[in-house]
């Protein structure tokens, strides 16, 4: 018997949902990403989503996933009236900035990140005077404000090529130190930092890593892990690279060193792999839900608002980053 398209999508989601929950759990979320996408339809709308965010939101209602780099290549492009951002405030802060004429919706507007809060942008000024003439790059986990006030920006995906990119003998990389440390140990020349971290990354320990290698677990770790961990594990790179190393190598069994909505993300879309915990949540992407963005997409609220002469001066760091 021929089964109608509505009915058809519904299946096709609860079967790929059900990888990494109950069965029962995955339908309870069929009303809502109907009524989610048929506000996308009426508001012209696309939805773009985080590594981190959960499977009912990256396999139910996202347009495009991806890592910070791709999320913000996406935004850019997106030729839609509203784009919406499931996942921290600096992700929705970068959509706007290199799509302005766009409203960009943050349906978790309060959804913050422990690197964006350690560094100001008088920090920032303060780090020139201290080191006058020295290039500086943002990681993109900042403000619209930092941004404004350096010369690059960059994600844990192609930091290495900005900072080289700038051929300078000395480059200022904030606010993530440990994503620094990695960085500093693949280029030639010298990199200062900030003492910023990522509350989810740091909470990781080489301890943790030794019993799974010592099972073959294949390890991969986040650069915003600290460098012991980092030295200790197979593969580090962002939540785009694990994904390609994955691909390509298929390691019988993981261990991924992030937030725990990677490793179901991946088993949506590889239930072969086989994934072993310890993983961290992050509170901040966790603040997304399919229903604070039914709200956005119903309310048009909350938008992401930033000053023209901000955004300004934010974009050229940010298409930098774009163009490594
Ligand atoms: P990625 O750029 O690897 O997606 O990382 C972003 C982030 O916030 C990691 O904690
Ligand atoms: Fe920020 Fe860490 Fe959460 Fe990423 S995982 S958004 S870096 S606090």
């Amino acid at each position: 018997m021929a089964v109608s398209g509505a009915v058809a999508w519904e299946a096709a989601l609860v079967e790929r949902l059900a990888r990494v929950m109950p069965e029962a759990e995955a339908r309870a979320y069929l009303p809502l990403v109907a009524d989610i996408q048929a506000l996308k339809r009426q508001h012209r709308a696309v939805v773009v989503a985080h590594n981190y965010q959960v499977p009912a939101i990256t396999a139910g209602i996202a347009d495009f996933t991806g890592d910070s780099l791709a999320m913000a290549r996406y935004a850019a492009r997106a030729d839609a009236d509203t784009i919406v951002v499931c996942g921290v405030r600096f992700m929705a802060e970068t959509a706007k900035v290199l799509n302005y004429g766009r409203r960009v919706l943050a349906p978790a507007p309060e959804a913050g990140c422990s690197l964006a809060d350690a560094i100001t942008a008088a920090d920032v000024r303060r780090l020139r005077e201290q080191y006058p003439g020295v290039p500086v790059v943002a990681y993109v986990n900042t403000t619209a404000e930092v941004k404004a006030e350096v010369d690059a920006c960059c994600t844990s995906g192609n930091a290495v090529e900005v900072v080289r990119a700038l051929g300078s003998p000395r480059v200022i990389l904030v606010p993530d130190r440990y994503l620094a440390a990695f960085v500093a140990a693949r280029v030639d020349c010298e990199v200062i930092t900030w003492p910023g971290a990522c509350e989810v990354h740091e909470r990781f320990t080489a301890a943790d890593i030794r019993p799974f290698r010592e099972r073959g677990v294949c390890v991969m770790a986040h650069p915003e892990c600290p460098p012991e961990v980092q030295t200790a594990a197979d593969f580090v790179g962002s939540t785009a690279a694990m994904i390609g190393y994955l691909e390509a190598r298929r390691p019988e069994r993981v261990l991924l060193l992030t937030e725990c909505s990677m490793a179901d993300n991946i088993t949506v879309a590889h239930p072969e792999l086989k994934f072993e915990r310890p993983c961290n949540l992050c509170r901040h992407m966790k603040q997304v839900t399919l229903e604070s963005v039914r709200d956005a997409l119903r309310d048009l609220a909350p938008c992401v608002e930033i000053g023209p002469d901000t955004a300004r001066r934010a974009r050229a760091p940010l298409e930098r980053m774009l163009a490594a």
